[in-house]
């Protein structure tokens, strides 16, 4: 979940790290630090609790050597709390060697202990598994005078998930880098070369990237890069362009990372779709050549976390509706501790916009051992699940900085209503008149979606009024519930106010007994039309709630009469038959969620507690 970055070339490394970790910044906010060769050959480090201002401020007031190496991390605290002395860099080898390190060592109080065996001098200065092999690479570094060796010689004693960026002052031009299930990525430039944890921090200086594989080393200087793995194998790594610039990845002029993502969840929605069609049929070239295998399955198992999860259960009642094959959702990290039952007959379809959330990547990782073929749907380029699946439909929402997802969300579904469509076309399960019409609706929904987004004041309004609520419930059926469960995640994680989404027709099983004078609760109200709509059914359930002093908000159609009498709000969403309301629904809430964060003062981009990408277990 920390950022990484690393840099060498010419000497602006302060400037080229600060800037790489504020693009970073998304993944933690807890601490932040850096380390630089100085034009003098002395290696020094800066590094600050809190967020990444502290260490900007401290830079420009006490200024910092410049030189052509250095490192720098954005931490979210795993081991040891957010402390100066627990933030990265660490250093080894008595001052000369920086470390930092995104990921969890597990085994690292038996390395401690064992070091302090072999050299009980070391002295510690952090309660972080980091510090540990900080000391393991500086005493291999005196054994062999090489960074490269000195990590290679490291790596293979720790158990669990990293990356590691080292430098020694006695190397200086040399950054080296080393990763097993943590993101890692190189930036080519022209004299100088990047490593980060994702390409957000090169950007603005490159789009020319390669991908480093799992249990992989890289060795960077100005001019060279060169890759091993852990074997010490020469490796020959995959180059890709990034598709998106620097600009994409600023706030040009909204007020938050937030706002501009649901702002542009249009275009997230239609640069899905691009592309992808031909002649009223999906098309998906990522999984060319895969018919044989598509007709033959008999059961898909979606895995995904959070947000995710939740486009996940979208994808579900898709599929299982136009492909007519049984479908399950599961959260990643339930998934592969409980056995599941899989055969070569069952599909795996992860979904994650990061690419790197662990719990995901490990459960595709437990499919692939049991000879399932897996599917990625993903928005991040050369992220390892789209690397370790057997395919990927990339979503092309672009960068999304926010910690919470938005724009991912509605582009998830979208490629997962692509999938589904394609799925029923290679199973014959819809004739081509069917699937030509919710093809062409699915395209619809871009323009539909622009107007919902301009409710935005309406909803802020509404917020600003509600900033004191304490609790809100969400309630929606069928496709509405997974829309409902988001718009609670939303607003817990983004607002800190209790929130919870239920299935409406749980609602006289338990929930209702919730419902008192003034309760605020939203109700995603399906549309009226079509004979076996749902509509009467929440309807009922609004009168229950309403009747025991419910403040009802409804997301309902636009000229839906019957919500009108009992709704103490009504936002509207254009007409859209059943399975594409949910794009259309979810946008009210993430906005509803945004304001009240705001209108309480809060960091909507960065909400305590989180972090963008979730790369520990
Ligand atoms: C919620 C949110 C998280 C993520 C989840 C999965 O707003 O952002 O619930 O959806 O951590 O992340 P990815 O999609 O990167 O695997």
């Amino acid at each position: 979940m920390c950022g990484i970055v690393g840099y060498v070339g010419t000497d602006r490394s302060v400037e080229v790290l600060l800037g790489g970790l504020r693009r970073l910044e998304y993944r933690g906010y807890d601490s932040a630090g850096i380390a630089v060769i100085g034009g003098d050959g002395e290696l020094r480090i800066r590094k600050h609790a809190g967020k990444l201002q502290i260490l900007v401020d401290d830079v420009e007031r006490q200024a910092m050597p410049n030189g052509g190496t250095g490192i720098g991390h954005t931490r979210w605290a795993t081991h040891g709390s957010p402390t100066d002395a627990n933030a990265h860099p660490h250093l080894g080898d008595n001052g000369k060697l920086a470390l930092i390190h995104n990921g969890i060592i597990e085994n690292f109080a038996e390395l401690k202990a064992e070091l302090l065996t072999a050299h009980p001098d070391t002295v510690f200065t952090s309660e972080t598994d980091s510090e540990v092999a900080a000391h393991l690479v500086g005493y291999a570094f005196q054994e062999t005078g090489d960074v490269t060796q000195a990590l290679r010689a490291v790596v293979a004693k720790l158990h669990g998930a990293f990356t590691l960026l080292v430098m020694h002052q006695d190397q200086p031009g040399v950054v080296v880098g080393a990763r097993r299930n943590s993101p890692l990525v190189i930036g080519l430039g022209e004299g100088e070369n990047f490593l980060a944890s994702d390409v957000a921090a090169f950007v603005e200086h490159t789009r020319r990237a390669l991908a480093i594989g799992q249990d992989q080393i890289v060795t960077i200087t100005s001019r060279t890069v060169s890759v091993i793995d852990f074997d010490g194998g020469s490796v020959e790594p995959e180059e890709f362009e990034v598709t998106w610039d620097v600009s994409a990845a600023e706030k040009g002029g909204w007020s938050s990372f937030m706002a501009k993502e649901i702002s542009e969840e249009p275009e997230a929605v239609a640069n899905t779709l691009l592309g992808r069609s031909t002649g009223g049929e999906v098309r998906l070239p990522e999984l060319a050549g895969d018919d044989d295998r598509l007709k033959d399955i008999n059961r898909i198992v979606i895995l995904g976390c959070g947000t995710a999860s939740y486009s996940g259960l979208l994808g579900k009642y898709a599929i299982e509706k136009w492909a007519r094959i049984p479908v399950e959702v599961e959260l990643s990290h339930e998934f592969r501790y409980r056995d599941p039952v899989l055969d070569a007959r069952t599909l795996v379809i992860s979904i994650s916009q990061s690419g790197e959330t662990m719990d995901t990547l490990m459960a595709v990782q437990h499919a692939k051992k049991a000879g399932v073929h897996t599917i990625s749907v993903c928005n991040t380029q050369g992220a390892t699940i789209a690397r370790e699946s057997d395919a990927v439909i990339y979503t092309y929402a672009g960068p999304e900085i926010a910690v919470a997802s938005t724009k991912a969300f509605v582009a998830q579904v979208a490629a997962l209503y692509l999938f589904g469509l394609h799925l029923a076309r290679v199973r014959g399960t819809l004739d081509a008149g069917e699937s030509a019409a919710l093809l062409d609706e699915l395209k619809s929904v871009p323009a539909k979606l622009a107007t919902v987004l301009e409710q935005h004041d309406r909803i802020r309004q509404l917020a600003h009024w509600m900033a004191d609520t304490r609790a809100v419930l969400f309630l929606g059926r069928h496709v509405g519930f997974p829309v409902a469960l988001e718009g609670a995640l939303k607003l817990k994680e983004l607002a800190y106010i209790h929130a919870e989404g239920f299935a409406a027709g749980e609602l006289k099983h338990g929930p209702i007994a919730l419902i008192e004078p003034g309760q605020p609760v939203f109700v995603i109200v399906p549309s009226p039309r079509g004979k076996d709509s749902l509509h009467p059914k929440v309807v009922s359930n609004i009168q229950e709630i309403k009747a025991r002093g419910a403040r009802v908000l409804v997301i309902a159609e636009a000229g839906d009469a019957a919500v009108l009498p009992y709704a103490d709000e009504v936002f509207t969403i254009p007409l859209a038959s059943t399975m594409f309301e949910p794009m259309l629904a979810v946008a009210p809430l993430q906005i509803f969620a945004m304001e009240l964060a705001a209108a309480k003062g809060l960091d909507v981009d960065r909400p305590r507690n989180l972090a963008k990408s979730v790369t520990v277990e």
